[in-house]
């Protein structure tokens, strides 16, 4: 995607040295537009946790390229399974992680020692490229669904949750790659982008997203979403996902259920759009299997803004004292989802719906 007429992916190998690893710093997005640098893979490990880089594909990539910096000074099998196991701990939603360090341990494993640092550099690359062709195709395949309704009513109003543009994957992103295909067509398409409490992705990065693309888009408080469906001011919602079940379970960034829900007493569909590497076919019941991850009280008792006079601060906006929980992501129930939107097409949220589309994953 480009900034400011620049493509970008949202990792990539440094031009100039051939081997550290770029990624953007999410954490000072939208306000200011920071490169960082990783050399090793404990960097990899603090960007993933700390949510410099985010988003359920790209931890994947990015951890990819973890355990190829890993390898450059120690490419030992021992060395091998300890990263993969230390990156595999950074985050416990997103499958996608451990979906990529399973990949990049397998393509290692038997090599001998000395060829294992291009052969994972090629390896991360791989999975990148993956990702980017999965986004490209995961747009097509929604894009249906919007020509759809312009047909029928002219504009579309999309309500999406969180942050599952390109920031969240390699390129493209996933729930908002069919919007972007939308407006490059010409349709008219509005997006409600639900500004996400606490880490506020949906406020920070999907608003920066859709508007340097110059998608029309209307930042709402997380509350907002069911009073619009109500009003008629939703005609789909489109959400990412860190994690669906066998039986098509859905987890993604807290909040994700509760516009299920109200778009379910509204009769509002509701799609997840998701790579292959999203699935978790070892799962089948979300709500009593997937782990939520738990972060940190002060992602919900502080705000992090930019100042009139263009200073980046922290402000705490709970009563001192009080103590808060922070549970990052909630399980929609298949029920409530209308449908998923994969690179192979679209699907009903079960076990047959999956399967009809991943046979060689059953
Ligand atoms: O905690 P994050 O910001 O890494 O969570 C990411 C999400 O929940 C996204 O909304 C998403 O849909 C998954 S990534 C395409």
């Amino acid at each position: 995607m480009k900034i400011d007429g620049v493509s970008y992916r949202s990792v990539w190998v440094d031009r100039e040295d051939g081997w550290s690893v770029r990624i953007f710093d999410q954490t000072r997005l939208p306000w200011a537009i920071e490169i960082l640098r990783l050399v090793d893979e404990d960097q990899a490990a603090q960007a993933i946790r700390s949510m410099q880089t985010r988003g359920a594909p790209l931890i994947g990539a990015v951890a990819a390229y973890g355990v190829a910096l890993a390898m450059r000074r120690d490419a030992s099998t021992a060395r091998l399974d300890h990263v993969v196991e230390m990156l595999g701990k950074t985050r416990p939603t997103a499958i996608n992680l451990h979906w990529a360090l399973q990949r990049i341990r397998a393509a290692l494993h038997n090599l001998p020692a000395a060829d294992r640092v291009a052969a994972a550099y090629a390896e991360a690359a791989a999975i990148c490229d993956d990702d980017v062709e999965t986004c490209r195709k995961i747009g097509e395949h929604g894009l249906p669904l919007l020509q759809e309704i312009a047909g029928r009513k002219g504009r579309v109003n999309v309500l999406t949750h969180c942050n599952a543009g390109w920031l969240a994957t390699v390129d493209y992103g996933t729930a908002l790659s069919p919007i972007f295909q939308a407006h490059d067509l010409g349709l008219d398409v509005h997006v409600w982008v639900d500004e996400t409490r606490p880490r506020n992705q949906g406020a920070a990065l999907t608003a920066f997203e859709l508007g340097k693309h110059g998608v029309r888009h209307t930042v709402v408080a997380d509350n907002a979403g069911g009073h619009l469906m109500q009003h008629g001011k939703v005609d789909i919602c489109i959400v990412g996902t860190d994690r669906v079940t066998r039986q098509g379970d859905v987890a993604n960034k807290i909040g994700t259920y509760l516009k299920a829900l109200a778009a379910r007493d509204n009769g509002v569909p509701f799609w997840v759009a998701l790579p292959h590497s999203t699935l978790d076919m070892q799962v089948r019941d979300g709500v009593a299997e997937i782990p939520i991850e738990e972060r940190a009280d002060a992602e919900v008792t502080d705000l992090t803004g930019r100042t009139a006079d263009g200073r980046i601060e922290t402000i705490r906006v709970v009563a001192e004292g009080s103590p808060a929980a922070n549970p990052a992501f909630d399980v929609t129930p298949s029920r409530l989802v209308t449908g998923l939107i994969t690179e192979r097409g679209r699907t009903e949220a079960s076990e047959a719906g999956i399967a009809a589309l991943y046979p060689e994953k059953v």
